[in-house]
């Protein structure tokens, strides 16, 4: 099992209509209602968004022009102001929501809680207050690092509360990356924890802040707010460091939503592109709150009564959007889990989706290619009947993984939602709309309501059906990233000059190659560019690279994704040693301990491969097709001639 092949998804046939109860309860409830609303959209974006954000957000201030196009920058309810924050909490304390669960929150060791509408707003407020205590005024960066607890939903809306914007940083980054992407955003403070509980260990988190900010090396950081979950013993420095329980006492809770305009930046969230260091793309207010609001609602169908439950962590885009944001603006229930399957309890996932009668579970292809390994007796042993819709996002599933889920966690009567879409995009691109869309193993199915994604050619002209090109999209949307943090020239250069212009209309390449079938539906057959996906994580080869030659034995590295059953791709490096150093197992093994402490345990080589040369053309650029070939242990095909040195590729293919 691994990444779906071209063979094996054009042969897949099978589609699964959406189940008449679904249907009966569904907003959008046939192919017709959402043709309509998709046609709606294309004849008319601006009204579509226009009405949409009327009747469905709240404003302190109505915008004077819906959409101010310069391409390549976009600009949604101009003079527009609101607060994410009066939008996810304020509104529905006016309602029965107020005392409606708001996050339900699972600790890896079994603690729980649970927050209301009135009370998560309550913290929240709290916590925006010691923010301005500590500082922080709107526009500051705050950086955020933290483990999956309440605390880092409560940090990233008490930042949106003030108008400060959030830059989180996943946990499982090292302190090297940390200090990377705080030094980038010029963050003033780090919120940060003791630890985080996971896989049945205390995984320390200040410890790494402490890393990162110490010699002075982040010198923007004033301060660090510590959250205490683990309790384990660590050092607070004078002056520098503050336990939030100690901060929070005696603070007032009241705290106004300050009112922000439609583009002041909500956060910067850093991920990985084919060249240099990681981008900070940027996401403003107005555009945001709205896509992501009513994405919850048409991907997810989310009700009242749903309990959804959505497995990432806050330190991605998943977690920004359909974790916080997009259901706490919906008035939905949303669940944070902490922990991950382990060997103490490799079903914990079944036990929290019985224990709080989940009935929306939205996960990775590879953690369900996990569950798969792990074997069908640990969810028959648990009562999932609650289950109504189920989610993938991250990477293509491939249709065996997609038949698993659908047979085993779903009992063949919950509609799976493959939702393709990217941090840059903000919210979900493609799916299937879960009452209208008849789904299809391992396609991503349609575009929602107001993209008008496509598949083109170099020149951007569309390719026919069922042939493969690159996935773009033809209008801005309002979700879409607006820069990257202090590099509007990347941004132009990252995302909208591969596809050249065409008649003046711009387009977004988003770094996918894709395919649509003769029913119109995409598949999505993965990265074109130099980016490999490891457990659904981006990482940039460039990237890895970069942490390798850093270390003093490598003379130069390049890196290729090969297949993997359970993580959809693993790193192998290839590298050559300085002249002195001795190519060893020990070796390897310190190279591949400097990536992680480079980057993180995620962009750890699985596999190192020293070699005396590397293939490159006569331009000297490393071809890492040929390398991509000889990882995977296939013949290299295809074009060899541009090849400076011939023996180069003889020699690595002896080695392996
Ligand atoms: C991949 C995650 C196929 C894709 C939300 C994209 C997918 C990258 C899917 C973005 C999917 C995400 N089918 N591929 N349903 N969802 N991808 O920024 O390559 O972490 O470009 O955002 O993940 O990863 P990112």
């Amino acid at each position: 099992m691994s990444q779906p092949t071209i063979e094996s998804i054009l042969n897949e046939k099978r589609l699964f209509a959406p189940p008449a109860d679904f249907v009966q309860k569904a907003r959008i409830n046939s192919p017709e209602a959402y043709q309509a609303l998709y046609d709606k959209a294309k004849a008319d974006p601006a009204g579509f968004w226009a009405e949409l954000a009327e009747t469905e957000l709240h404003w302190f201030q109505k915008w004077d022009q819906v959409l101010d196009w310069q391409p390549p920058f976009a600009q949604w309810f101009v003079n527009g102001k609101l607060n994410i924050t009066h939008n996810c909490l304020d509104r529905h304390l006016t309602t029965w929501r107020k005392n409606k669960a708001a996050l339900i929150w699972e600790g890896e060791p079994g603690d729980s809680c649970t927050l209301t509408y009135a009370q998560l707003h309550r913290e929240v407020c709290l916590f925006a207050n010691v923010l301005k205590q500590l500082g922080i005024k709107k526009g500051d960066i705050v950086g955020i690092y933290m483990p999956m607890i309440p605390e880092a939903a409560i940090a990233m809306l008490a930042c949106a509360r003030i108008g400060a914007p959030h830059s989180v940083v996943f946990g499982g980054f090292s302190a090297e990356a940390l200090r990377d992407r705080l030094n980038d955003g010029q963050a003033k403070l780090v919120i940060t924890a003791d630890g985080g509980f996971r896989k049945d260990k205390a995984v320390p988190l200040k410890a790494e802040v402490d890393k990162a900010l110490a010699n002075n090396a982040a010198p923007s950081v004033e301060n660090v707010l510590v959250v205490q979950r683990t309790q384990e013993k660590i050092p607070m420095e004078p002056g520098r460091d503050h336990w939030w329980h100690d901060l929070r006492q005696g603070v007032s809770a009241v705290c106004p939503a300050e009112p922000m305009d439609s583009e002041d930046v909500l956060f910067v969230l850093y991920t990985s592109g084919s060249t240099g260091k990681p981008k900070g793309v940027v996401h403003t207010t107005g555009g945001y709150n709205l896509y992501t609001h009513m994405t919850t609602q048409w991907t997810f169908d989310i009700q009242d009564e749903d309990v959804y439950w959505c497995t990432a962590d806050v330190g991605w885009i998943t977690g920004h959007s359909y974790i916080v944001y997009g259901p706490l603006s919906n008035g939905a229930t949303s669940l944070m889990y902490e922990g991950a399957p382990r060997a103490s309890n490799p079903g914990c996932f079944w036990d929290v989706i019985e224990k709080y009668g989940v009935t929306i579970f939205y996960t990775a292809p590879t953690a369900i290619r996990a569950f798969i390994k792990m074997g069908e007796h640990l969810p028959n042993g648990r009562d999932l009947s609650s289950l109504r819709l189920l989610g993938t996002v991250g990477e293509p599933i491939n249709p065996e993984a997609w038949m698993w889920y659908h047979k085993v966690i779903g009992k063949e009567r919950c509609p799976i939602v493959d939702t393709w879409w990217q941090t840059e995009t903000g919210g979900h691109m493609l799916t299937a709309l879960p009452g209208a869309i008849a789904t299809k193993p391992g396609s991503a199915c349609m575009p929602l309501p107001g993209i008008l994604a496509d598949v083109v050619d170099l020149e951007g002209n569309p390719v026919p059906d069922n042939e493969g090109g690159y996935l773009v999209v033809r209008h801005p949307w309002p979700s879409m990233m607006r820069t990257v943090y202090g590099d509007d020239n990347r941004f132009r250069r990252t995302y909208w000059e591969h596809i050249a212009p065409k008649d003046g209309q711009y387009l977004y390449f988003a770094g996918d190659g894709a395919r649509r079938d003769g029913d119109g539906y995409f598949w999505v057959m993965g990265r074109v560019d130099d980016v490999i996906s490891v457990s659904g994580h981006r990482l940039g080869t460039m990237e890895i690279e970069s942490a390798l030659v850093s270390h003093g034995a490598v003379a130069e590295a390049a890196v290729v994704g090969k297949p993997d059953d359970l993580k959809g791709e693993a790193i192998v490096a290839f590298v050559t040693l300085e002249g002195d150093q001795i190519p060893n197992d020990a070796l390897a093994q310190e190279l591949r301990q400097h990536v992680v402490a480079e980057i993180g345990a995620l962009a750890r080589p699985e596999e190192i491969r020293f070699s005396e040369a590397l293939p490159k053309t006569r331009s000297g650029k490393i071809m890492r097709r040929l390398l991509r070939s000889l990882a995977s242990g296939q013949e290299v095909f295809g074009d060899t001639s541009t090849l400076e040195d011939r023996s180069v590729l003889d020699k690595l293919r002896e080695g392996a």
